[in-house]
């Protein structure tokens, strides 16, 4: 998640986009850089790290001008280093460009620019393409060149640029990725986000989807796709800084649960072509090695670990390879079975958790392969991996996992499509079946959030619990514990998830008349002996939340409430049914005045043993 600022007027550029850039810290960052247009040529300074190493960069140089844009940016393609920042200049250096989003058709595009117009690229990312292009189509005419390049261009973006030969305009662009524009007096801003302009602004433009805004020092002018003249109303923000971070919502858990559409999306975007074919780009295992493997350990710790339990039962049920899932903090310490045909899996969202790191250097040294599915660029996780798969979630800011664990587990489902369909081990229908579900997850994980108002409901039943106990079988039973963990950690409740074929051999001992229980129920071919699972408790008193698709109405007859939802096949069940249980867990913190967003005692990232 990068952020985007520009400005143009007569004050000093770059004061004011370092001060938008630093509002922007939240979206977190690796790299951040500025391009202004002083006297009719373009100066750019970039760095990789904190702002901090920007600003001190900037101070040594004569470096000022009176328009410019700036970028924070959050690692997707290339590593996070100075060349990979924004801004990117064109080839003649006459156009610089920011970009938040992924060009999904970059690498089609980098060829042709290399082969018909012998361009020379300096860096790894997607997003030098942009300038490039722009620069190919320039005929002086900067919005016609933005304009033709976008496109040719397939994925999302909030693109803004600038041109040597204008120092009064910067053009900015959007499709599914933010982008606002912001009213100054004598001078206006661009942003993907309202927090960076607050100190200046707080009446702005909120630009749609297809759009094109030309702001100069005088006025800004939005234009639709075929450039027809837009009217906008200006929106007056009354929010405080803290609440805009948030983008309206309340804690940053919410917001994120919020994004998790957008966030599969995003991991899902540019790895299942048109034809339905699995394309992972930092994954280098052949069809020899894949076949050679003949064990895998995922390891992990906490919510990472829940994604690794349904990792396993994919991987199993697609590719056919015995596989483990392990706790690092067990594994480092076992002398767990190891040599050259194994695949480990480290799966982080931050990839600097210690335990994970040593299990993996363990393994290392024993000869296996890494693999890790991590969310954060150049961690340390991710450069010591042989292959990387990167959840696309964006910071996540709230210490309570949400949108890094449903990326997680479409990271696995994308994995065990590919081992299965080069390993020959997953039948094309099958393959095909889930591809489709895959794509069907956004729209439906919308769909599940608008039972956020139910969940509430139901929450504030049950916020003055002190035990709530979590059943489910099969890929129920990873849910269960990342729903117990969710509302352990954030509500402070005594929480304890267990497989329901297990209860009756001593957890069923617990249940006193009124005991709480959530049942998820969304396995079909489970769901039977789920309705006996509930009869059973139901006999003992217990109170019962039963959870399970739409149309299995059963369980609606036998529990005290229920949360439905959308229809899906078993297999990404999972991934719809903890949203429910991420707003159930929110919603009984937030009743119980939680300090939601940094529970007691617990760290983002777990950097020690
Ligand atoms: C719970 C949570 C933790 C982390 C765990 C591993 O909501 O966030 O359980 O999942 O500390 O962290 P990463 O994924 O950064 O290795």
């Amino acid at each position: 998640m990068c952020g985007i600022v520009g400005y143009v007027g007569d004050e000093s550029a770059k004061e004011i986009i370092i001060s938008g850039l630093k509002s922007l810290e939240y979206r977190g960052y690796d790299s951040a850089g500025i391009a202004l247009n002083k006297d009719g040529k373009l100066l750019l300074r970039k760095e990789s790290g904190v702002i901090g190493n920007l600003e001190k960069r900037i101070k040594k140089n004569d470096f000022d001008g009176n328009i410019g844009i700036g970028h924070t940016r959050w690692a997707t393609h290339g590593a996070p280093i100075r060349e990979n920042a924004h801004p990117h200049l064109s080839c003649d250096g006459r156009i610089a460009i920011v970009h938040n989003g992924i060009i999904e058709n970059y690498m089609e595009l980098k060829s042709w620019l290399i082969k018909n117009h012998n361009v020379e690229f300096k860096s790894e990312t997607d997003s030098e393409v942009i300038a490039q292009l722009i620069c190919v189509y320039y005929n002086g005419d900067l919005v016609d060149a933005v304009r033709k390049a976008v496109e040719r261009m397939r994925g999302a973006y909030a693109i803004g640029a600038i041109s040597a030969d204008d120092e009064d305009r910067i053009v900015a662009v959007r499709k599914d990725a933010p982008l606002i524009a912001g009213i100054g007096k004598g001078c206006n801003y661009l942003a993907s986000d309202i927090p960076a302009l607050l100190k200046y602004t707080r009446d702005i433009y909120l630009i749609e989807n297809g759009e094109i805004v030309v702001v100069s020092r005088g006025d800004i002018k939005i234009f639709d796709e075929d450039m027809t003249r837009v009217k906008r109303e200006k929106m007056h923000v009354t929010w405080d800084a803290a609440a805009a971070e948030k983008g309206g919502y309340e804690h940053f858990m919410k917001k994120e649960i919020y994004e998790q559409p957008e966030a599969v999306n995003k991991t899902l975007e540019g790895r299942i072509n048109a034809k339905g074919e699995v394309k992972l780009d930092g994954i280098k295992l052949t069809k020899k090695e894949l076949d050679s493997i003949s064990r895998i350990y995922i390891v992990a710790c906490g919510t990472a670990y829940h994604a690794g339990m349904q990792g396993k039962e994919l991987i199993e049920n697609f590719a056919r390879i015995p596989t483990e899932t392990d706790l690092a903090s067990e594994f480092r310490y076992r002398d767990p079975i190891i040599d050259e045909n194994t695949l480990f899996i480290c799966v982080s969202q931050s990839g600097e958790t210690s335990d994970t790191i040593e299990a993996m250097r363990e393994a290392k040294r024993r000869g296996a392969r890494i693999l890790s599915i991590c969310n954060v660029v150049g961690s340390s996780i991710t450069r010591e991996s042989d292959d990387v798969l990167y959840t696309w979630a964006g910071p996540e800011i709230a210490v309570a996992s949400t949108k890094a664990y449903t990326t997680q587990l479409v990271c696995f489902f994308l994995l065990a499509l590919y081992m299965g369909k080069t390993r020959n081990t997953l039948p094309r229908k099958e393959y095909d079946r889930i591809v489709d579900e895959l794509k069907k997850l956004p729209a439906k994980m919308s769909d599940v959030l608008g039972a956020d108002d139910h969940v509430a409901r139901l929450a504030s039943k049950f916020a003055v619990r002190e035990q709530i106990f979590y059943i489910g079988r099969g890929s129920d039973v990873g849910t269960a514990y990342e729903a117990s963990l969710k509302l352990k950690e954030i509500s402070y409740i005594n929480s304890f998830a267990i497989a329901a074929g297990e209860l009756k051999h001593g957890t069923i001992a617990l249940i006193n008349r009124g005991t709480l229980f959530v049942v998820l129920a969304t396995q079909d071919r489970l769901y039977e002996k789920m309705l006996s699972n509930i009869e059973e408790i139901k006999a003992r008193h217990a109170y019962v939340v039963g959870v399970a698709k739409k149309g299995n109405n059963r369980i609606r007859r036998i529990s005290d409430d229920t949360i439905m939802i959308p229809e899906c096949s078993d297999e990404v069940a999972p991934i719809l049914a903890v949203v429910p249980m991420q707003l159930f867990a929110y919603h009984i913190a937030k009743l119980r005045k939680r300090d939601i967003d940094k529970p007691r005692n617990l760290a983002k990232s777990v950097t020690v043993e």
